[in-house]
């Protein structure tokens, strides 16, 4: 092992989403600094620079909406990550169809598969990133992504992945949890 710089933390991979913000006028940020934290209540983390746009929309609505995009949609995600809701109406620029959400006031990404509604349970400042968490209050999952149990089929979602600057598609079907027992991997026991 050699040591080298971590250039910000070097946790990988990370997702790249989409972050719907604001009530009155919503704009739309890439975060890539996103982390589920508890399972109950359910709970998720996002990184968000002061100087953003989206910062103060997050701060005094009290809530966002986290839009999970297809791999296909990594031009969305990259333009959402490059220009500022000050500028630019990236809804328009991206033909992004707002969608009423179910539990908070910020409209959904309708071309997204998958959206997290959630509500400010915390804000803290860290250093350049705040640390906004949200207590996630509703999940709105596309039909087309839906498997047959009414869970979410991850081949259907078809991720996108966020690595050292680098966008991936979610790849091979390795096991499911607890699998180690039908033999994926070598364990010693
Ligand atoms: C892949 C990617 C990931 C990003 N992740 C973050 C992040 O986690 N936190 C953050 O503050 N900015 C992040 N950014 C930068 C913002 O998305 C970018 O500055 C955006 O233009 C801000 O938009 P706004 O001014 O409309 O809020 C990311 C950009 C890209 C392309």
């Amino acid at each position: 092992m050699k040591a080298i710089k971590p250039g910000s933390t070097a946790l990988f991979p990370v997702p790249a989403v989409l972050v719907s913000c604001g009530i009155e006028k919503p704009n739309i940020i890439t975060l890539a600094w996103v982390g589920t934290l508890c399972s109950d209540p359910p709970t998720l983390g996002i990184g968000v620079r002061p100087e953003r746009f989206s910062h103060h929309l997050i701060a005094e609505a009290g809530e966002f909406v986290v839009n999970i995009p297809r791999a296909d949609q990594v031009g969305v995600v990259d333009y959402c990550g490059q220009v500022s809701g000050r500028d630019v109406d990236k809804w328009a620029a991206c033909d992004l169809t707002p969608r009423q959400a179910h539990k908070v006031n910020t409209q959904l990404i309708a071309e997204c598969p998958v959206a997290l509604e959630c509500r400010v349970a915390q804000h803290l400042t860290l250093g350049v990133h705040d640390l906004f968490i949200g207590e996630i209050v509703a999940v709105q999952v596309d039909e087309a992504v839906l498997a047959d149990r009414g869970q979410i089929d991850y081949e259907k979602a078809k991720s996108l992945c966020f690595a050292g600057g680098y966008y991936w598609q979610m790849g091979e079907y390795l096991g499911r949890f607890g699998d180690w027992r039908q033999g994926i991997g070598v364990i010693k026991e």
